[in-house]
This record gives C-alpha cells, sequence and structure tokens, in this order.
C-alpha cells in the first residue's frame, strides 16, 4: 500500500484548525513543515503532498475563516527547505499548467529533483479559481477543453526539458578540460499553440529523469490526460463503489494509451477520525464538525457548485437543480446529494468537513480495516491520508494505524530505495532525445 501525506494549511477538515491540538499560527514557520516531514517520514509514508494556487481564495462572507485557505507559502522552496531535513521522504508539490510557464516548472521541479538527491513530484493541475486569471493578467479562468490542452503542451514541453540533457552530458573532467559533452545537449526549437521555448534547460538530467507525474482532475478530458502523463492519481471518493469504478475505467484508458496497470497509482484521499474508542472518535468528529459556522458550510458548497448562489433556497430546503458544468467536484457534490437525500445544510456541512473525500471514524483498527477493504478490494493503489488537524492528526496516524497496517503485512517497515519512483514502484523514464536522435536539435549559440 502506498501512502502520501497530504499536508493541506492547518489540516483536512476546514474547521481543523480551531482544534486545541492544531498548531498555533504555523503556516509561514519553517519549522512547522520540517517537523510534519519527519513525522511523515518516521512513518515511511512514500510522500508528502501539497496543494497549492496562485490566488486569493476567501471563503465568501465569513471574516473569522476568510483568509483559511488562503496562506500558502510557494511549496517548491518549502520542500527544498524540507529536502534539507529529510533524506527518504517524497516531495510533492502542485504546479499549474493554466498559470505560469512550463521552463520555470520544469526547472524548479529539476531543481528539486537534484537537491532532494530523486525525492520530487509534480502534481500537474488545470487551477479552478477566476482570481488566478486575474493576478496573470487575464480577463478569465481559461475555458476547461482549453486548460486541457494548455496543460498537453505544457507537461510535452517540460518532459523535453528534463531530456534535454543525456544522462552523462556533465563531464566536469579535470584533465581534458571539457566541462560537457554538447553532442548530449539538445535546444528544443519548440513553436506551439500556446508555448514557444527553444531549450535546453539549464540543469542537467534529474537523478529521476523525470519528477514522478501526479495529476488531480476528473473529468472525462481529465481522465484522458491521466491516462497519457499521469504516474499517480489524487483523487477524491466519498464510497469505495465509485473509487472501484473509477480505477477500472483509469484502467481501461489504460490500456487503450499502451500502458500496463502498475505504471499509474491511483490514490484516494481519506480523512482519518482517530479515537482510542470509537465513541471517542466520534465526539472528536462531532466537535469539529461543530467548529464549523453554517454560512462557512454554505459558502463553501456554493464555491463547489461553481460559485452557485445559494441564498434565495432556505437551509433545510433540497439541492436546487445546479447547471451542467465540466466539472467533476461539481458532479460529485451533486451526485452525493441526490444519493442521501441531504439537506442544503447538511450536504454543505458534509462537504465543508471532509470535501468530497471519506472521512473515516473510528479506532486505528478501524481506519486499517477500511484501507485494507479498499485497497483489497480493487479500489485504491494507496491513499492520500488528510489528517483532520496538524500535526497531532498525523503523528495519530503514525503512531496507531501504521503499525497496524504493517502488522498485516499491508504497509513497508522500512524504506527499500532511495529514490520517490522507488518508493512508489515507478520506472525511470527514458530519455526521449537518447532513444530517437532524429528528434535533437542543436541549442541556439549566442
Ligand atoms: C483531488 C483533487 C485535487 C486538486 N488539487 C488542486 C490543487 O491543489 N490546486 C489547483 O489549482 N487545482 C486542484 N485541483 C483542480 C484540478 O486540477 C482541475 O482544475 C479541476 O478539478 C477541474 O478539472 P476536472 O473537471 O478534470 O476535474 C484538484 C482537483 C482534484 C479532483
Amino acid at each position: 500500500m502506498k501512502l502520501l501525506a497530504f499536508l493541506m494549511q492547518t489540516g483536512g477538515h476546514i474547521a481543523g484548525w480551531r482544534h486545541p491540538r492544531a498548531a498555533d499560527n504555523a503556516l509561514c514557520d519553517m519549522q512547522y513543515f520540517q517537523e510534519l516531514a519527519r513525522t511523515a517520514e518516521r512513518g515511511l509514508f512514500d510522500g508528502i503532498f501539497f496543494a497549492d494556487s496562485v490566488g486569493y481564495h476567501p471563503v465568501k462572507g465569513e471574516d473569522i475563516f476568510a483568509c483559511l485557505e488562503t496562506p500558502k507559502l510557494e511549496p517548491g522552496l518549502v520542500l527544498a527547505a524540507i529536502a534539507a531535513t529529510t533524506r527518504r521522504i517524497g516531495l510533492i508539490a502542485t504546479g499549474s499548467t493554466t498559470y505560469g510557464e512550463p521552463y520555470d516548472v520544469a526547472r524548479r521541479f529539476a531543481t528539486l529533483d537534484h537537491l532532494s538527491a530523486g525525492r520530487a513530484g509534480w502534481n500537474i493541475v488545470t487551477s479552478t479559481m477566476e482570481n488566478e486569471a486575474h493576478n496573470y493578467g487575464r480577463d478569465a479562468h481559461l475555458g476547461h477543453s482549453d486548460r486541457y490542452a494548455r496543460a498537453a503542451e505544457f507537461v510535452d514541453v517540460a518532459c523535453k526539458l528534463w531530456d534535454s540533457w543525456d544522462d552523462g552530458a556533465v563531464l566536469a573532467d579535470k584533465a581534458s578540460g571539457r566541462y560537457t559533452d554538447p553532442s548530449r545537449i539538445t535546444g528544443l526549437d519548440h513553436k506551439g499553440a500556446y508555448f514557444r521555448v527553444a531549450g535546453p534547460l539549464n540543469v542537467p538530467r534529474s537523478p529521476q529523469g523525470h519528477p514522478v507525474l501526479v495529476q488531480a482532475g476528473a473529468s472525462d478530458t481529465g481522465k484522458r490526460f491521466a491516462a497519457r502523463y499521469a504516474e499517480v492519481i489524487f483523487t477524491s471518493h466519498p464510497a469505495k463503489e465509485s473509487a472501484a469504478r473509477f480505477r477500472t475505467e483509469m484502467h481501461e484508458l489504460l490500456a487503450a494509451e499502451g500502458r500496463a496497470a502498475d505504471t499509474l497509482k491511483i490514490m484516494p484521499a481519506i480523512t482519518p477520525i482517530i479515537g482510542r474508542t470509537r465513541e471517542e472518535a466520534a465526539e472528536l468528529q462531532a466537535q469539529l464538525d461543530a467548529s464549523i459556522p453554517s454560512p462557512v458550510a454554505i459558502s463553501k458548497l456554493e464555491g463547489l457548485l461553481g460559485n452557485f448562489d445559494l441564498s434565495a433556497y432556505a437551509p433545510d430546503d433540497q439541492l436546487p437543480p445546479i447547471p451542467e458544468a465540466p466539472n467533476s467536484t461539481r458532479d460529485r457534490v451533486v451526485e452525493l446529494a441526490q444519493r442521501e437525500r441531504l439537506s442544503i445544510r447538511d450536504l454543505a456541512q458534509r462537504v465543508a468537513a471532509g470535501r468530497t473525500s471519506r472521512t473515516v471514524v473510528g479506532t486505528a483498527h478501524d481506519v486499517a480495516d477500511e484501507l485494507a477493504d479498499w485497497y483489497q478490494g480493487g479500489a485504491a493503489d494507496g491513499f492520500v491520508i488528510s489528517a483532520p488537524f496538524l500535526p497531532a492528526g498525523l503523528a495519530d496516524f503514525v503512531d496507531s494505524v501504521v503499525p497496524e497496517l504493517q502488522a498485516r503485512g499491508l504497509f513497508r517497515r522500512e524504506y527499500e530505495g532511495e529514490t520517490l519512483r522507488d518508493h512508489l514502484g515507478l520506472a525511470r523514464p527514458a530519455n526521449s532525445f537518447a532513444a530517437d536522435p532524429s528528434l535533437r536539435s542543436k541549442p541556439e549559440i549566442w
């Protein structure tokens, strides 16, 4: 079983930050993040995972929570600080293909892969917020299909940049005076619909060849994109059945791309609420849920429904018809409301508390049972563990659930490899230019 630790701000529960065991105002503190990573490494996690966006993300109308999801240090820099105090754990950061340029992203992740000796992963997202567009000189967020077309070209260019130095292109030969072998460095001369990139990258090929490519986005277009590029999918399912259907469908799409099923690890998010007894766990969940002001929950729901205004409806009403939008999160929320016939208030509370992923409430034994059931039932290759509050929720998982999983033979007792690819059982990609020299072009010379 593979495990990633989701280090979402102060935790996976929207009100987790209010819990007495949550860290106090630590989101700009390097030691907070380093300690979280060391805890995950102590638990032998495959990696840690930072979500990210490039905009301000207030929850409409509620000052106390307004900035909860906003404080986000640049995750590549945070991971560099973490790389310095950890040795094995994988380091995954989100990077948008809708904003920014492939050269910057390729360079950032190649650098992180070098500095961490092969532990970098890139979570490829196409972004969701209008405010991000306004920060990057655009009037509006790109449309869904445009975003994915741009994402495909973005990732193609990034991969070519990582391959623009052959392994071994750096000679650093003091005797002959040759620092590099220019015949093993390739220009790109890329001129596409979205990007023009001369190349080569100014960073030699990194230990993993490419950072591990992670993807999050689950529309039909998103799934086809993942089948082509992703090595890990971070996904979100409220129940084992939908996770299993998703995994089966992804395996079919992978086969259509000529890829083997084990080249992609599918990892749903799970929020574990752990108690020494079931009663204690249920109490903790109730305490966390009671800390979410109702307007915050409804505002959160409106956001997940594509900023649909619910102010004309009473909290006890059922969800009105929500306009179709090509966004997989909206679909999952609507499906949840219909399946369980939830009122707006209850639906809002549910999605605010656990977003659209599964919250497992119980003892460490119960949590291990559920993870084992999903894993052995073909619903997951592993899990993104989103502790409800940090750092204590992650430490609870490491100290109580990990030993349960180990005792059942489901999880490692020590790291067996060095790189994130080693941990996840993913092959190091071949260099596309070394494999087919006809693709090479000479770097520009001034
Ligand atoms: C589980 C999950 C996690 C995501 N994490 C991020 C993130 O950290 N930052 C971001 O900008 N977008 C994130 N997204 C948004 C996606 O990249 C994508 O833009 C959005 O889901 C719409 O595409 P889709 O309809 O294919 O799902 C995430 C989506 C999912 C489903």
